[in-house]
């Protein structure tokens, strides 16, 4: 089966979001809804989306637009029809019979449903119609969430699933999980039992909203928003209906019911318009008292707000064993509320999946979280886990396990795809190597870089890491969220602090050092990117020979917004890529006056179709889907690039005085019109020395080692700045930018 023409109904959140991800995958898509008007209006959501559901919003005319009454021929050409219209069953069985009616023949039907069986769904369907009907649960934001849980019951044809699993996974770039008909499906189900049992645990243990998110959060490998913050995300009134669902579905003796009980603060958050983020605020609201803003919690126990205030545990690493054997308050909370998870996820094994494995890449890909509950458990341990924990008799995925006591019960990991993902390849290293902020899998043929830090964030082990694995061909990968947000400011800081510049300084050169090293070993170096790919982490990677990027990434060099300039090769490499241009050959202010634009700015691209324009990425460098496929990219250019060689320094002949003169009448209208401040001016002023060469003439040939060194003294001029520090520090505190 081929599925060339996708029609969605219904062009609400989700039916928006899937047409708009069928459009990033160039396959012709139409969104039908009751009117054309409310199609039309979700084509502009779309468009004004942000973060941005369409990788090139060039194509948002691509996605057609049409109402079920007048434009419902469509579906008769239709390889797959994608139902998304409200949670109503009476509303799906009439659209249903409409779509069977005018489908050709073997066409898939799905529904997007979160909470509806595929029993009831299906139940009018006739048996050639039921094989060819399942459900395909994305979820939000559709373009950025990994995981599609596409669910089967014993009337679907298996044939078609695969089929379909095959074409989400590789064109659309999902993380397919064929999973059965049960409440929830995978992610739902255990995601929201951890949400539940992290709340009710909080209130029990007498935790503060505050406590409570700063641990079931980063140290659990779990999205920073933790469990309240998560709340107010999704919302407090959706989340009270999904628990409703919940209970209604569910056997009586499921665990599920008893976290899932109401909570009187709950209810009159709810009844008084306190429902989350879109409403009035939740667990946390902003409270403006004139000019200022103040973030302020909940107290669970009283219901008043009180001024947030930040919890430092002493840990910024993802560590469970150390977690849970804390002898506080905190330990405790922790152990409690991860044995939970790890009894009830086990709990459901066989019933809603045989793979325990699945379980985890749900939650992974669903929730993003770094690890799965059994990975947890394989993590803290299995006689560890079973010295601590309680009763867990009638579990039998337990039971086996305390029988066995099997610490390699975990196997393979990522079972629900047959691509070579960085996952699975992870366990089979030869040897492993690195430092506290990268590890180094080594293998026979390659080596494979992965950084570990909070949002990879780069520091002197992180460059160390990256040198000692040029010895064999290296790619540059990872499996969090983020590439690298850039250079730790945190650590950087905490040098100026004690004005210790030298040691800033030789971190810069180390990292100079390091990039160079990289560009010019032996071995081919490959960066994959995936997500943030900012400043520094810009810098690994435009200074790597190859890229394999993923569609879904924030490209940029961004330092000029924290008061600094690129100063790891990010200038000299984007100088270096727009000299290359043929208006540069004919203008030799051209190509500074363009970086000085796009650096000074601190410009970012959300997508590879953006950031070529920019050259931040080049035509050749790889574009993917699927994140999964990233390692196979990378590997089959190491294959393809057997004789490889070192490519040529660059040399740059810049204009200089010239140029400056340009960039300062830019600068001063800038300052004029109060675009930027003082320090902005500064900024810019060290930025266009660097741009133009310095003090150079366009007939003098610089070398990457000059444009190092120009970049070195403006990033050490402004670093020792207090109006640099303060932006660094505000940037660092509230995460916005500060213009002075
Ligand atoms: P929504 O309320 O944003 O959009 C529903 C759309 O369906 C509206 O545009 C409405 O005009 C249209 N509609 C209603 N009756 C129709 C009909 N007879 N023919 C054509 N269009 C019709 O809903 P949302 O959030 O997009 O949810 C859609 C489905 O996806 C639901 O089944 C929901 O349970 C499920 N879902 C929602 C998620 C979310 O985060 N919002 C996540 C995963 C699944």
């Amino acid at each position: 089966m081929n599925i060339k023409n996708v029609v969605v109904i219904g062009s609400g959140t989700m039916g928006s979001g899937i047409a708009a991800h069928l459009c990033n995958a160039n396959i012709p898509v139409t969104l039908l809804d009751l009117k054309t008007e409310i199609s039309e209006k979700a084509r502009e959501r779309i468009h004004k989306s942000r973060p941005p559901l369409l990788i090139d919003k060039s194509k948002i005319n691509n996605i057609k637009i049409g109402n079920i009454s007048d434009n419902f021929d469509v579906v008769k050409e239709a390889d797959w029809i994608v139902e998304a219209v409200v949670e109503r069953i009476d509303v799906k069985h009439q659209i249903y019979e409409k779509i069977f009616k005018s489908r050709k023949a073997g066409a898939i039907v799905s529904s997007n449903t979160s909470s509806i069986p595929i029993k009831v769904l299906s139940q009018n369907l006739t048996d050639t119609e039921k094989k060819d009907f399942c459900i395909t649960h994305f979820f939000n934001p559709v373009r950025y969430m990994g995981l599609l849980e596409i669910v089967k019951n014993e009337n679907t044809d298996l044939n078609k699933i695969n089929q379909l699993k095959e074409f989400c996974e590789i064109e659309l770039g999902k993380g397919a999980i064929v999973c059965n008909d049960t409440p929830g499906f995978l992610g739902n189900r255990v995601g929201v039992y951890a949400m539940q049992i992290a709340m009710t645990e909080a209130f029990k243990m007498k935790l503060s909203v505050e406590e409570a998110d700063a641990i079931f959060g980063r140290p659990m490998g779990i999205p920073k928003t933790g469990v309240f913050g998560l709340y107010d995300l999704i919302g407090i009134d959706l989340m009270a209906d999904v628990l409703k669902s919940f209970i209604k579905e569910l056997p009586k003796t499921d665990e599920f019911h008893e976290v899932a009980k109401e909570i009187p603060l709950v209810k009159k958050l709810i009844e008084t318009g306190y429902t989350g983020r879109k409403g009035k605020g939740g667990f946390y609201r902003i409270n403006k008292s004139g000019a200022t803003k103040v973030m302020e919690a909940i107290n669970l126990e009283t219901g008043d707000y009180l001024p947030s205030k930040k919890i430092d545990i002493k840990s910024d690493k993802v560590d469970l064993s150390g977690l849970i054997n804390r002898k506080d308050r905190y330990g405790e909370y922790a152990w409690s509320v991860i044995s939970k998870i790890i009894k009830y996820a086990s709990s459901l094994v066989p019933g809603i999946t045989n793979q325990f494995n699945d379980i985890d890449e749900a939650m992974r890909l669903g929730f993003n979280w770094a690890k799965g509950p059994f990975e947890m458990l394989e993590e803290i341990g299995v006689k560890n886990f079973f010295n601590k924990v309680d009763d867990f008799s009638g579990n039998n995925f337990l039971e086996e396990l305390n029988k066995s006591k099997n610490e390699n019960f975990y196997g393979e990991r990522q079972k629900y795809t047959n691509i070579e993902t960085l996952g699975k390849v992870k366990k089979t290293a030869v040897r492993l190597d690195g430092n506290d902020s990268a590890k180094i899998f080594r293998f026979n043929d390659y080596n494979i870089v992965e950084f570990t830090t909070k949002a990879n964030a780069l520091d002197y082990d992180s460059m160390d890491a990256l040198k000692k694995a040029t010895d064999k061909p290296l790619i540059i990968i990872n499996e969090s969220m983020q590439f690298s947000a850039g250079v730790n400011l945190t650590y950087t800081m905490q040098f100026a602090e004690k004005n210790d510049f030298k040691s800033i300084e030789k971190f810069i050169k180390y990292f100079q050092e390091t990039c160079k090293h990289l560009k010019y070993s032996k071995h081919p170096v490959i960066s994959a990117p995936s997500g943030l790919t900012l400043g520094g982490g810009f810098e690994v990677m435009v200074q790597s020979n190859f890229v394999a990027s993923h569609t879904n990434i924030v490209v940029g060099l961004v330092e000029t917004i924290v008061g600094l300039i690129p100063a790891g090769g990010g200038c000299k490499e984007m100088l270096g890529r727009w000299l290359e241009t043929e208006e540069a050959k004919k203008d030799p202010n051209f190509a500074p006056l363009k970086v000085f634009d796009i650096i000074g700015y601190g410009k970012t691209a959300t997508s590879p179709v953006e950031a070529e324009p920019l050259k931040y990425l080049r035509p050749s460098d790889k574009k993917i889907m699927n994140r999964n496929s990233l390692l196979e990219v990378s590997k089959k250019i190491i294959s393809e690039n057997k004789d490889f060689k070192t490519p040529k320094e660059l040399k740059f002949n810049l204009p200089g005085e010239s140029v400056r003169i340009e960039m300062n009448k830019i600068i001063e209208k800038l300052y004029n019109e109060k675009v930027i401040l003082d320090h902005g001016v500064n900024v810019a002023k060290e930025l266009a020395n660097v741009l133009s060469g310095g003090d150079t003439t366009i007939n003098k040939t610089l070398s990457e080692d000059d444009l190092f060194k120009l970049e070195l003294n403006a990033f050490m001029k402004l670093i020792e700045t207090n109006k640099t520090q303060d932006r660094i520090r505000h940037t660092l505190s509230t995460g916005k930018p500060l213009n002075n």
